[in-house]
């Protein structure tokens, strides 16, 4: 799946826009790390990337959240809205928009498209019967609701009957154009499972949704209509579009789909398909816009192998997470251990057992242990081997050569686990190539050419896994690239993707014994399990 606009050379990507009713859980930052690793990657083979996230502020969840803290919604939201993005800077994500959807400028914008969609005949007035459920900002059929009319997402909150006069987006209309669109563009939503989900329930027949509330206050009135605000959902899909305008633009359709329109992928949860897959596309078609690329649901975290959840009491904080560990370890374990698209689990020993695993014991010693015997054995200098004097049978080279093009297609598929089991397949060959190769007894045999060239190919093949890694544990890579005496940080993005692009960097053979080797320390500390209590 390459989404990456071939013309301009450019890749738009967005998070969703959380809901700001309470601080980021872990599965905000779950989607928000995997996005800040596409970007990343995007950059690296220089391409143009717009990443966008932020927060949605409207709707009932969120008056009523505001309410019962005894804040103003806004005072509410500026400050709940601000926690994710400290969040994001504790987890070194880099975004390139941060979009508030109570930003004035998004006001102007959802006016704009709601006038366009009006136009199309696309909105009317009718009548909503049904069970919402306030949680989700969502209507629910009795059948998919729990005895009592409990959500299944939120089983502690019970769904409220409504009977009201609402404005309606006329769905039905586009069944046909929908049903189209996912049948020219098969890889439109990702993964396939739930491409097979959205065909199911298009299948049944679409029915117009509404799109304005009575008795809420918090969001923007419809336009004419100030009885009525505008659906949440309406406004905040909206963002993605706001987000786009430059600083000191005018807040016009018009400069906001100037330059990044259409984005490349929406990255979401599985519980948000429907909105982005069938409803947004809908609504773009109304309006006469182009499409997005691609939209792409991930699964859902558990803990300890149970629903996360306040009512079980048993939510995995972020921000607890990240005073415990370093913003790598975080963004390691969940891309590394979870298939992305498929449920995943968070244990602390699991989560520990593969820090120490990969990042300490793999790839951490392999880089100290070479260090050490370049010190002994070469006067801790990069051995003068250039990648012509290795033979092509050599294991390293030979992983090395095929390893940039087979990570390049795992990230583009988002096949996070695969990227990095790939990675850790030639660092663990490192390890092992060094234990066979014995340099230490080369040496005392005085072969100090062939252990110049062990040296050199295990030092290189760090430093390519380093590399490739580097989307996903910026910092430990940027450690490493500055031990083998480069002078890059991967967490200053802009300037990573031009000092160290793909094209160059993901070439086996790179290393140059014209670097010198900065000091050598550990990359990563070993973490102690914890104490049970
Ligand atoms: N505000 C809407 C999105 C509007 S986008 C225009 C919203 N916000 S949310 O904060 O409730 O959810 C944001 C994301 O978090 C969703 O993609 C959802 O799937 C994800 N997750 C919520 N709980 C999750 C887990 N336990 N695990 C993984 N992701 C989860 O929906």
């Amino acid at each position: 799946m390459n989404l990456v606009d071939r013309k301009k050379n450019t890749f738009a990507l967005t998070t969703p826009l959380y809901y700001v009713n309470d601080l980021p859980h872990i599965g905000s930052a779950y989607t928000t790390i995997a996005a800040d690793v596409v970007a990343r990657f995007q950059r690296l083979q220089g391409n143009s990337v717009l990443l966008i996230t932020g927060t949605d502020e409207h709707g009932q969840k969120i008056q009523r959240s505001a309410q019962s803290q005894g804040e103003s919604p806004q005072e509410f939201c500026d400050r709940m809205s601000a926690g994710f993005a400290s969040l994001w800077s504790l987890l070194d994500i880099k975004y390139d928009r941060f979009i508030r959807t109570t930003d004035g400028r998004h006001h102007a914008i959802v006016k704009e498209f709601f006038q366009r969609v009006w136009d199309q005949g696309d909105i009317y007035l009718g009548q909503q019967k049904g069970w919402y459920c306030v949680s989700c900002e969502e209507f629910k059929e009795e059948r998919e609701l729990l005895e009592g009319h409990y959500c299944p997402l939120h089983p502690n909150k019970q769904a409220e009957w409504r009977d009201e006069e609402n404005y309606f987006f006329r769905l039905s209309k586009y069944q046909s154009q929908l049903e189209a669109l996912y049948q020219s563009q098969p890889d439109f939503i990702q993964p396939a499972s739930r491409r097979n989900e959205v065909l199911k329930f298009v299948e049944q027949g679409l029915q117009d949704f509404s799109i304005s509330r009575v008795n809420l206050d918090w969001g923007f009135p419809v336009p004419g209509d100030s009885k009525h605000t505008l659906y949440v959902w309406f406004d905040a899909l909206l963002g993605y579009v706001t987000a786009l305008l430059e600083e000191d633009a005018e807040p016009t359709l018009d400069n906001a789909l100037a330059q990044w329109w259409p984005i490349n992928l929406h990255l979401i949860g599985k519980d948000i398909l429907r909105f982005h897959a069938v409803y947004w596309p809908a609504m773009l078609m109304s309006a006469e816009l182009p499409l997005p690329g691609g939209v792409f649901g991930h699964g859902f975290l558990t803990k300890d192998g149970q629903k996360m959840g306040k009512s079980l009491g048993n939510t995995l904080d972020p921000f607890a997470l990240r005073e415990r560990y370093d913003a790598d370890a975080i963004r390691y374990y969940f891309l590394k251990e979870i298939e992305f698209g498929k449920d995943g689990d968070f244990n602390e020993i699991r989560f520990i057992n593969v820090l120490n695993a990969d990042l300490a014991n793999d790839l951490g010693n392999l880089l100290n242990r070479t260090s050490n015997m370049v010190k002994k054995y070469c006067g801790g200098k990069i051995p003068q081997v250039v990648s012509q004097d290795i033979s092509i049978e050599n294991p390293l080279k030979f992983i090395g050569l095929e390893l940039t093009e087979k990570v390049k297609i795992a990230y583009e598929n988002l096949a996070f686990n695969q990227a990095c089991e790939a990675i850790l397949s030639l660092v663990r060959a490192g390890n092992k190539f060094i234990d066979e190769q014995a340099p230490w007894s080369l040496y005392k045999q005085g072969q100090q050419e062939t252990v110049e060239k062990v040296l050199y190919t295990v030092l290189e093949s760090v430093r390519l896994a380093a590399y490739l890694l580097s989307p996903i544990i910026p910092n430990i890579s940027s450690d490493i690239y500055q031990q083998l005496g480069f002078d890059i940080n991967f967490n200053e993005s802009s300037s990573s993707s031009i000092k160290a692009p793909l094209s160059i960097h993901g070439k086996w053979g790179l290393l140059s014994h014209e670097q010198t080797l900065g000091k050598a320390r550990p990359i990563f500390k070993r973490i102690d399990p914890p104490q049970s209590s």
